[in-house]
């Protein structure tokens, strides 16, 4: 195959096609700012926000973003609390412009767990965005990468009970279309803020070939700078050139 020059290879095709985003140190940088942890949660809403929007310009096709874990039940009560009225708000203040920009937005995790109000909410701003184009954006809300899997095996033996299938049956293949990102491409950047390297229970499945990238920042301090960086480290990774920061960017006004 010819060589091709930076400028001439670099298109949407290099990019990630599924870019996982556990988001982090919204605590951290509360605290070094001398303000509760909830100041740090509020701020992180903002990056979200900046991430979303880069992500949606630069055409990538899918955006994951680890919002409550199934472990985060274990904090404070009223963090719990507080972190499931901001994402009730959020909700319901930014299905609007996602829909006007043609996100689809889906919800991951096991959301039974959730308040009816929340549920309804859940529901509501997914079938507004159902037949949207862009951008899939899940969010993983009480998502466990252990329950996804759990989850799949359960409904793949209901479904073998019923077309009478034997173990020599089951493929990958049928078990991953049983998992919450079902249909979507499996993530190939996995990126993780605030210092943590671990994976914390999120895609295990899903991210078996992801390369990670890890950061010092902390989330709410994560911008559209940031993603660009990481997204130029993945390119340079898989690509093996020297793609630079400025070059991502230049993909975006495309
Ligand atoms: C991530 O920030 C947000 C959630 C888990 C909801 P943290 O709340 O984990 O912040 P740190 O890790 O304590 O700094
Ligand atoms: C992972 O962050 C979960 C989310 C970002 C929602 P945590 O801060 O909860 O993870 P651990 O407990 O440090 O592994
Ligand atoms: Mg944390």
């Amino acid at each position: 195959m010819a060589e091709h020059t930076i400028d001439t290879a670099l298109g949407t095709d290099n990019l990630p096609k599924h870019v996982a985003v556990i988001m982090d140190g919204n605590g951290r940088w509360a605290k070094a700012k001398g303000k509760p942890r909830v100041f740090g949660h509020k701020a992180g809403v903002e990056a979200v926000r900046k991430t979303v929007s880069t992500a949606s310009r630069l055409g990538i096709q899918v955006v994951t973003l680890f919002a409550f874990s199934s472990e985060n039940w274990r904090r404070p009560e009223d963090e719990v609390s507080l972190l499931m009225e901001l994402f009730m708000t959020v909700l319901g203040r930014e299905v609007k412009r996602l829909h006007k920009n043609n996100i689809r937005l889906r919800i991951v995790g096991d959301t039974d767990r959730f308040s009816e109000r929340l549920q309804k909410k859940i529901a509501d701003a997914e079938a507004l965005t159902a037949d949207n184009t862009g951008l899939v954006l899940n969010v993983a809300a009480n998502y466990g990468g252990q329950w996804d899997i759990l989850q799949a095996a359960k409904r793949l033996v209901l479904q073998a009970s019923e077309q009478g299938l034997t173990e020599s049956d089951i493929t990958e293949e049928m078990l991953a279309s049983g998992l919450s990102t079902a249909g979507l491409p499996d993530v190939d950047l996995l990126i993780r803020t605030s210092g943590e390297c671990r994976i914390s229970n999120f895609m295990l499945w899903q991210a078996a070939y992801a390369e990670l990238y890890f950061t010092d920042q902390h989330w709410p301090d994560f911008d559209e700078q940031s993603f660009v960086e990481a997204v130029a480290w993945f390119v340079n990774r898989e690509r093996r050139f020297g793609c630079t920061g400025e070059q991502i960017h230049a993909l975006m006004d495309k």
